[in-house]
């Protein structure tokens, strides 16, 4: 597949139409020295532009250096085409302290999600300073561009977390078919898309005037693990999965609509005179009419992680965000998802990220996070 361009106002990897798999991985910068993590992120621009374009990450590559160095590329992608990967870049609120000179320029957006009421975070796979989403349609691509960053990193950066996905459950572009999460559901029907631009202004992209200039044309990411008991799902019968989500199963249609992308109808009765979609179902919860409009990019994934020891597959949703303002878009609607969503039967969060994704590199001049240094 065609490379997608590296350079751009926006990052790539944000309104891209969502490739297969993901590689997503949280580091701790490991070095106290500014000059060091700016040198770090114009060695990681440099290689992610080349990455991204389908090339090896150094310049001699996997065979081309001499023989008695360590090559400037790891080699397992070597005949890959680009593969449609893209490598966004975030940084953590655990960035923006003293070691670096940057506890004024914490944006006002970074701040700590609340504790919503039944997630069980486990702190070894959340947070971190900096984070790198690769994408990519060839999973030993996505692989390949996160192995050379920490390659390229060592000694400034240790790797915190890392989380697979091989499957995506968001659609972010009108071209795309919806695909469908572990539950069987399509996901990503009444997603924001890259079609939709002036939503995208007004919900995705930081504006100068949102307090933090370095930001403008970034966006802030949200990451939760959600782990799914899916075979209590397995056994829970059709119509109450159905309700759950508040569409139907084969077509994604909403209750009492017959096709995918039919409006939501939150006035319209069933024969029993209850609402068609329930009060509590995940899709009328989350939507922007109770919501003050709010809106997000869900950029998620499945991801299998083999069986956790007790029977169960242990598998879920690697649940990706990105918005203009968390305070005003994930925070409300999860709070209301965890307080009421029946769906809470079967899932549960066990890992939370919060980053503040730069705007576009310009040129090769210009590195991932210029205006923050
Ligand atoms: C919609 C599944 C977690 C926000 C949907 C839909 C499904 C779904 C099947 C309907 C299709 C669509 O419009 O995309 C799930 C599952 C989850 C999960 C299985 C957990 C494992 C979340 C979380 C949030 C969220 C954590 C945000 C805090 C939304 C939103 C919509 C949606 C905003 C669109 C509602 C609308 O405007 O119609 N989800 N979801 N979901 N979900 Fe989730």
């Amino acid at each position: 597949s065609d490379p997608v361009p590296f350079y751009g106002e926006h990052q790539a990897g944000i309104v891209t139409p969502a490739q297969d798999r993901l590689h997503f991985t949280a580091f701790d910068v490991t070095t106290d020295d500014r000059a060091e993590l700016v040198e770090l992120l114009q060695e990681w621009t440099a290689a992610a532009a080349r990455l991204t374009q389908g090339k090896e990450a150094g310049s001699y590559g996997a065979v081309g250096g001499a023989p008695e160095a360590a090559p400037d590329d790891t080699g397992e992608a070597l005949g890959l085409p680009a593969s449609g990967l893209t490598l966004t870049i975030g940084f953590g609120a655990s960035l923006f302290d003293e070691r670096f000179g940057l506890t004024g320029r914490l944006p006002a957006q970074l701040a700590a999600l609340p504790k919503f009421p039944g997630e069980q975070l486990d702190p070894a796979i959340s947070g971190g300073d900096l984070c790198v989403q690769s994408c990519a349609h060839d999973p030993q691509v996505a692989v390949h561009a996160v192995r050379n960053l920490a390659r390229i990193g060592f000694g400034r950066v240790a790797v915190r977390w890392s989380q697979l996905g091989f499957g995506r459950t968001s659609s972010t572009s009108r071209e795309q078919v919806t695909p469908r999460n572990l539950m069987g559901f399509k996901d990503g029907t009444n997603n924001l898309k890259l079609e939709d631009s002036a939503l995208l202004r007004e919900q995705l992209w930081a504006a100068e005037q949102d307090g933090s200039p370095w930001m403008a044309g970034g966006a802030y990411l949200v990451t939760r693990k959600i782990r799914m008991t899916i075979e209590t799902w397995d056994r829970t019968s059709l119509a109450e999965q159905e309700q759950i989500i508040g569409r139907n199963k084969g077509e994604g249609a909403p209750l009492g609509r017959a096709a995918e992308f039919d409006e939501l109808d939150f006035a319209a009765s069933g024969p029993d005179g209850q609402p068609r979609i329930g009060e509590v179902a995940h899709v009328r919860l989350a939507h922007p009419s109770f919501h003050g409009q709010a809106r997000l990019l869900r950029r998620g994934y499945n991801f299998v992680d083999g069986s956790d020891g007790l029977g169960r597959l242990d598998a879920g949703l690697f649940f990706i965000a990105y918005q203009r303002d968390p305070r005003r878009q994930f925070v409300p609607i999860q709070l209301s998802l965890a307080r009421a969503d029946v769906l809470n039967e079967y899932i549960r969060h066990v890992s939370s990220g919060l980053f503040a994704c730069p705007p576009g590199v310009r040129d090769a001049g210009d590195y991932w996070g210029r205006r923050l240094f």
